[in-house]
């Protein structure tokens, strides 16, 4: 989960490392830091704190250099610190390392080293790299490249890693497990843990796999294995645009992305539906459509919000592919011994498409027989490349910590998805795929509908924004709804929240009602409207506050709740694309009243690369 960046070739490197790191700042920012190689020596400059202190800190240095290499961290061994932050250098200062992963067995080298009598300042496992390749290059008196080659085949673990010398100029990359693209430059090359750093200098860039390394020259680049086989890389064209990468004018990415939801579920479904005969066209599918059509269960691995989105989609494909489904925790199923058969299809779910837990779960499923589908947001991740078909969310880059447009547009891809089985398995007419279809259609001009209640939302925020503790409640399609409302209040608001089915309240939660409890209802008109009424109103009889979700119009529940807020009417299996908005509004003001660094919440990183 941290950020690593890299730059070789004709310009100063310093503001090239500082800027990749901003743009990497959302997988970690616990420290900084930056090494460049200037007139044959390595200088390091490193700061516990985010990105922006490490730019005043060396604002009035004179750094120069062409080579660099920098790194934003999550910390993962050691706390952060100075000491701690990467770029690590080995014993002599001779060499430097960024890195995001984990050495799993860097204790027993680290023994290893200090019986040799290398000192080691910080705790991390990094600094046991650096010097392992340092105790290499000095006992097999290799260049730099095959004393990495010869060091990383003792290690096991996850890693992408950025490696300069003084003695040469050149950056060694490689990769094991954790996400590192280089961007193609003329005469000059970039390295990042993501594209986005990478698009404003070049859009044609190379993906290292899983056990490759790269050595680099200014004008020249070799990918070979770790097992020393050359590779020719192949280079994509990229086509993320920068402004993408903006604010636009909004005062926070998440609510940049919570707006941009009508056309990101627009183009989740653009060129995937034909309105007129009710066809749904979806690549991935099609290249295991006969493992869809043969699958006596489905099982969905994902983490977080992407799980949420899972649960939602169980509901659709047991109503209308009717098969079974179990959602489950990537990071439980990993390391449990599934039960999995030939015949499952497993759809993995992931906005960053690097998710640690999701990707390892995906890999056990495979070596026991299932088959995996991707639902993925970044072209190119990990989890993608390990997947047997897929098919992409078009939400564009999702930024803010807190995950919004993604979870709809994976509502969107997933429902695209069911449907299409439904109709594989002649479990739906046609007709009734049109109508749902049309409906689905019409959803981003609902949601531009739900974004308009933004300034009630803001005034309930306002009289909440102090409370300790929030209960979300629904039912049916409205459940995962409630757990994923109750997500996005507490990764950014940091205040304590809990989603659960509305009925389950009686079975012991309702004893947590008072009049300090802001109970969050997801009332929408539908076949359990008429139950969660009741729940509405056990928790009132009880003085618990009810701030309810309601469809637009309907007095009766508005009636019953200290607060509501209303969205167009939508049948139930649509609710939640709707209703996800006022959820995620609502979490968004509370935080931004409470002062939270909503985009970098404490504690968090968007991209949960380790387990
Ligand atoms: C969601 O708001 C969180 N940031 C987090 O739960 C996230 O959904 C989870 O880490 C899974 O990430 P992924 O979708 O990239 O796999």
């Amino acid at each position: 989960m941290c950020g690593i960046v890299g730059y070789i070739g004709n310009k100063k490197s310093s503001p090239i490392l500082i800027k990749g790191l901003k743009y990497l700042e959302y997988r970690g920012y616990d420290s900084a830091g930056i090494a460049v190689l200037d007139k044959g020596q390595i200088q390091t400059y490193k700061k516990k704190g985010k990105v922006s202190l490490l730019e005043s800190f060396i604002k009035n240095k004179k750094i120069e250099g062409n080579i660099g290499i920098a790194h934003t961290r999550w910390a993962t061994h050691g706390e952060p610190s100075d000491k701690n932050s990467h770029p690590h250098l080995s014993n002599s200062g001779e060499i430097a390392i960024v890195h995001n992963g984990i050495i799993e067995n860097y204790q027993s080298i680290k023994k290893i080293l200090e019986s040799k009598g290398y000192i080691f300042k910080s705790e991390t496992d990094t600094e046991v790299l650096i010097n392992l390749i340092e105790d290499v290059q000095k006992n097999t008196k290799t260049n730099i490249a095959e004393a990495v080659r010869l060091a990383l085949a003792k290690v096991v673990g996850a890693y992408a890693v950025v490696i300069m010398s003084q003695n040469e100029d050149t950056l060694i990359v490689a990769k094991n497990g954790s996400p590192v693209v280089l961007g193609v430059g003329d005469g000059e090359y970039f390295i990042a843990s993501d594209a986005t750093p990478l698009i404003e200098h070049t859009n044609k860039v190379i993906y290292l796999n899983d056990g490759e390394m790269a050595i680099i020259k200014k004008d020249k680049l070799i990918v070979k294995t770790i097992k020393n086989v050359i590779k020719i890389p192949y280079i994509k064209k990229l086509d993320i645009k920068l402004e993408e990468l903006e604010k636009e004018g909004f005062s926070h990415f998440m609510l940049k992305e919570i707006y941009e939801q009508p056309r990101s579920i627009r183009d989740s479904i653009r060129g995937r539906v034909n309105l007129k005969n009710g066809e749904i066209k979806l690549a991935g599918f099609e290249e295991i459509l006969d493992k869809f059509k043969n699958a006596k269960r489905i099982i969905i691995l994902a983490c977080g919000t992407s799980w949420h989105a899972g649960l939602e989609a169980k509901y659709f494909f047991e109503e209308f592919a009717q098969i079974p489904v179990s959602v489950e925790y990537a990071s439980e199923f990993r390391y449990r011994n599934p039960v999995i058969y030939k015949d499952d299809v497993v759809i993995a779910i992931s906005q960053s498409g690097e998710t640690a837990d999701t990707l390892a779960a995906i890999k056990l499923a495979k070596e026991k027989g299932a088959t995996i589908f991707g639902v993925c947001n970044v072209v190119g991740s990990s989890i993608p490349r390990h997947t047997d078909a897929g098919s992409y969310t078009h939400a564009g880059t999702e930024i803010g910590v807190a995950s919004t447009k993604a979870f709809t547009a994976q509502l969107t891809v997933l429902m695209l998805i069911c449907l299409r089985l439904a109709l594989l398995k002649k479990c739906i007419s046609k007709n009734k795929v049109k109508k749902i279809l049309e409906e689905l259609d019409s959803i981003p001009h609902l949601v531009e509908k739900a974004l308009k209640e933004k300034d009630k939302i803001n005034i309930i925020a306002k009289k909440f924004k102090n409370a300790k503790n929030f209960i979300y409640l629904g039912r049916g399609y409205g459940f995962p709804l409630a757990l994923e409302g109750a997500l996005k209040l507490k990764e950014i608001s940091y205040i304590h929240a809990e989603g659960y089915p509305a009925a389950e309240m009686k079975h012991g939660p309702i004893a947590l009602i008072d009049e300090n409890m802001p109970v969050v209802f997801i009332a929408n008109k539908g076949p359990s409207y008429e139950k969660v009424i009741s729940n509405m109103m056990e928790v009132k009889a009880r003085k618990g506050i009810i701030i309810a979700i309601v469809t637009k119009g309907d007095k009766d529940a508005k009636k019953i709740a200290d607060y509501s807020i209303e969205i167009p009417e939508t049948n139930e299996i649509m609710m939640p694309f709707v209703a996800s908005v006022p959820l995620q509004m609502l979490a968004y003001y509370i935080a931004v009243l409470r002062g939270c660094d909503v985009d970098k919440p404490r504690n968090l990183a968007k991209s949960v690369t380790v387990e």
